[in-house]
């Protein structure tokens, strides 16, 4: 995501495909490093749901360590290359192209969420997604969540560039005071996720129960 789009927001499912349509990867195949670190919080077996999962690096991967993974997204073209890249690894995802507004959420049904770089959001798109992300875990489960700070609009590697899409913690603990906050980290990395997040990065990463 970038400003050189013009209104990157205004037409986020052609604005997606484009970028998908190219060759290769643009998160690349492998996982989110906050996501791959935290992952053992799910049992083979659980069930969670992808959110916002493009290419589907993330669920495929989450499929491969035996969970049962529903993913959606809102570009098709995302979609079609996350079943390929499932059916190449010879995993199942129930996938979805969906729009997370109009997405079929179950309430309590998941084990976990995983929504790593969802940051499409606005504030007021943010607040239905993570009120949705919330109702539809069980009791006990885990929500593992990555995205940028607002100090990532000096790096520009990668993520919105608009601060009021950014997190902070005590951002990210007020929209999820209803859960309880295993982790909570603020931190800098260098990413090599495809060509899309890539180079010095300023993170947040949560993970969170509900009770
Ligand atoms: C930065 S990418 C992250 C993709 C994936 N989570 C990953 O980490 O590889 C953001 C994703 O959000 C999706 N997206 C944008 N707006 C959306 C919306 N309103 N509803 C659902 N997905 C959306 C895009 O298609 C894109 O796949």
């Amino acid at each position: 995501m970038s400003a050189k789009d013009p209104a990157p927001f205004a037409d986020p499912a052609g604005t997606w495909n484009r970028r998908f349509a190219e060759d290769g990867y643009l998160f690349g195949t492998a996982p989110n490093a906050w996501l791959a670190e935290h992952a053992g919080v799910w049992r083979p077996g659980q069930r969670v749901l992808c959110v916002a999962d493009g290419e589907g690096r993330n669920s495929v991967w989450l499929a491969r360590r035996g969970l049962h993974v529903d993913a959606f997204d809102i570009s098709d073209v995302g979609v079609a290359k996350a079943r390929r890249l499932a059916e190449e690894q010879g995993v199942a995802v129930d996938f979805a192209v969906s729009d997370c507004d109009a997405y079929a959420w179950r309430p309590a049904a998941y084990d976990g969420v995983a929504a790593i770089f969802v940051q499409f959001a606005d504030p007021a798109l943010r607040a239905r997604m993570f009120s949705n992300v919330v109702g539809c875990l069980k009791p006990g489960g885990t929500l593992v969540l990555q995205g940028y700070t607002p100090k990532q609009l000096e790096y520009r590697t990668g993520g919105p560039p608009y601060v009021s899409h950014l997190y902070t913690e005590p951002m990210l603990r007020e929209a999820f005071a209803s859960l309880d906050v295993v982790e909570l980290r603020e931190y800098e990395a260098e990413l090599a996720e495809g060509s899309g997040h890539c180079g010095r990065s300023a993170l947040i990463g949560l993970v969170a129960r509900r009770r």
